[in-house]
């Protein structure tokens, strides 16, 4: 693709003008002070309605189509920023100064040598496994590397980490005879810690953040080469972060624009206020358990095809529908079959999905050229268009942050299988923001059941029961 990458922040400032535009006569909201607690809120099933916590990372407004970061436009961070800058945001409240910056790189580039956990990890069936499940065994695995209570030999020191050097280390052959670099981690002693500090220093330590938000990507691109039956490659400590995840899966330096359209779908996942898998990992982290245990909730809570699963059944209706000339008498029978599509609705968007605007003009953009990536973009358009004339204004349907993804994610060479593990390595930014910011004023969660079953049952034996 013979674009130059700037494209693609004129891309983005283009469907931003058109967002604001388009929803600019629904009232702006007003600021929150701080909650008074105990508040009142109407709730629905599903805990819909509900306020849980006060959260100062992310805001999304539904009808205005407005997804926040600490303050700033989505738009914005996508057309000027990366997701390395937008985790340290997440994180620590304010963009880094080049200072900050600069520690913070680095220590993402050490964190994402994970020697020992991929070592553990290539001793399991990855290949015939869900990689989801794959990546949430990875978390454990990074967590025996890192936790005080169950690391024997103390935590890799970040500084200690040695890279990869043919002449110097042990090589290995695949079973397909590619020859690769085993990495290690030299030993460090940790320093003494009582067992209270130790278990909040793994609870809501910084480290573990960086390290988890730094190797989950790593995770993901060893699964995705043991699952094509290759060995995982190791990073490239000049590369960024979103260069690093699709060199580690597809071994080769991506393009600028492929580099920037992944970085872009990083920030663009990265956070998403209360949504399940962050929920998740928010209420096992309110028990103190471990911030690694934490993801490791989210990543299952994510793995759902109502929540991160619905872009690889995005491509499955595409690839079903065929054509755009087959999309409306498609639509017809799910609708009769009262059956939801993929890619479209949302809780809390009653407008279009601010993310769902940037993907689609990004897969528009990586389609070009590639017949078949064509034929499966032009049937979306014409799904988005029927969904809309149909639900559009009746339910106040649109397109999600799923429905473009999976195109964009087919085309950047990643497999269907990896497109949750792709969302995971983005959102886990997001998880371990707001579990940092949880814990700081931590309430165990524990809402109640509303009982309807009955009282004063009888026991019977066994025998006695028909
Ligand atoms: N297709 C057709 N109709 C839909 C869809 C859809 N995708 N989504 C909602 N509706 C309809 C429902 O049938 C319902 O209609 P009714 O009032 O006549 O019964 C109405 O819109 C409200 O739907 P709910 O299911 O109550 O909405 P809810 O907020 O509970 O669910 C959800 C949101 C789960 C995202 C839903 O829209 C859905 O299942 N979408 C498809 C799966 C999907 O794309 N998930 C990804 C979401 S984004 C993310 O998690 C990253």
């Amino acid at each position: 693709m013979g674009v130059n990458a700037d494209v693609i922040t004129d891309l983005i400032l283009e469907v931003a003008k058109k967002a604001r535009e388009e929803t600019s006569f629904e009232p702006e909201p007003e600021l929150t002070k701080a909650v008074k607690w105990p508040i009142k809120s109407t709730i629905g099933p599903g805990l819909e309605g509900a306020i849980a916590c006060e959260s100062k990372i992310g805001y999304v407004h539904g009808s205005k189509g407005w997804l926040i970061y600490r303050g700033y436009d989505i738009f914005d961070l996508c057309a000027y920023s990366s997701f390395e800058e937008v985790s340290y945001l997440l994180l620590h409240g304010k963009l880094p100064n080049a200072e900050q910056f600069k520690i913070f790189k680095k220590k993402m580039n050490n964190y994402r040598y994970l020697n020992k956990t991929l070592r553990l990890l290539v001793g399991f069936p990855v290949e015939n496994m869900n990689a989801m499940g794959a990546l949430r065994l990875g978390t454990n695995l990074m967590r025996q590397e890192f936790t005080h209570l169950d690391a024997e030999e103390g935590r890799p020191a970040t500084v200690d980490a040695i890279s990869s050097d043919e002449d110097s280390i042990a090589m290995e052959t695949t079973p397909k005879g590619e020859v690769h670099a085993i990495y290690e981690f030299k030993k460090h002693k940790r320093k003494k810690l009582s067992k209270m500090d130790q278990m909040l220093e793994d609870a809501c330590g910084n480290e573990a953040c960086y390290h988890l938000i730094s190797g989950v990507a790593t995770l993901a691109a060893a699964i995705t080469r043991i699952k094509s039956r290759h060995m995982p490659i190791e990073p490239d400590p000049e590369l960024s972060h979103a260069a690093n995840l699709l060199y580690m899966m597809n071994g080769r330096r991506p393009t600028p624009i492929e580099e920037r359209i992944m970085d872009v779908a990083l920030i663009l996942h990265a956070d998403h206020g209360m949504n399940a898998s962050t929920f998740a990992s928010m209420v096992v982290a309110s028990t103190l358990s471990d911030i690694y245990f934490s993801i490791g909730s989210g990543i299952a809570a994510l793995n759902g095809p109502l929540h991160g699963g619905a872009n690889e059944q995005v491509i499955i209706a595409l690839k079903e529908i065929g054509d755009p000339g087959n999309v409306a008498a498609w639509v017809d029978k799910q609708l009769a079959g009262k059956n939801k599509i993929a890619g479209f609705g949302h809780r809390v968007y009653k407008a279009y999905d601010p993310r769902a605007r940037i993907l689609g003009a990004l897969a528009k953009l990586l389609v070009e050229g590639n017949k078949e990536a064509e034929i499966i973009y032009q049937t979306a358009k014409a799904l988005e268009h029927e969904m809309i004339v149909r639900l559009g204004s009746k339910k106040n349907i649109f397109p999600n942050v799923d429905f473009y993804s999976g195109i964009a994610y087919t085309c950047l060479g990643i497999p269907t299988e990896i497109f949750i593990p792709i969302f995971a390595v983005s959102r886990v930014s997001g998880w371990t923001s707001r579990v940092l910011e949880y814990l700081q004023n931590n309430r165990i969660f524990r809402p109640r059941a509303m009982y309807t079953g009955e009282f004063n049952n009888k026991y019977l034996p066994i025998d006695g029961r028909n």
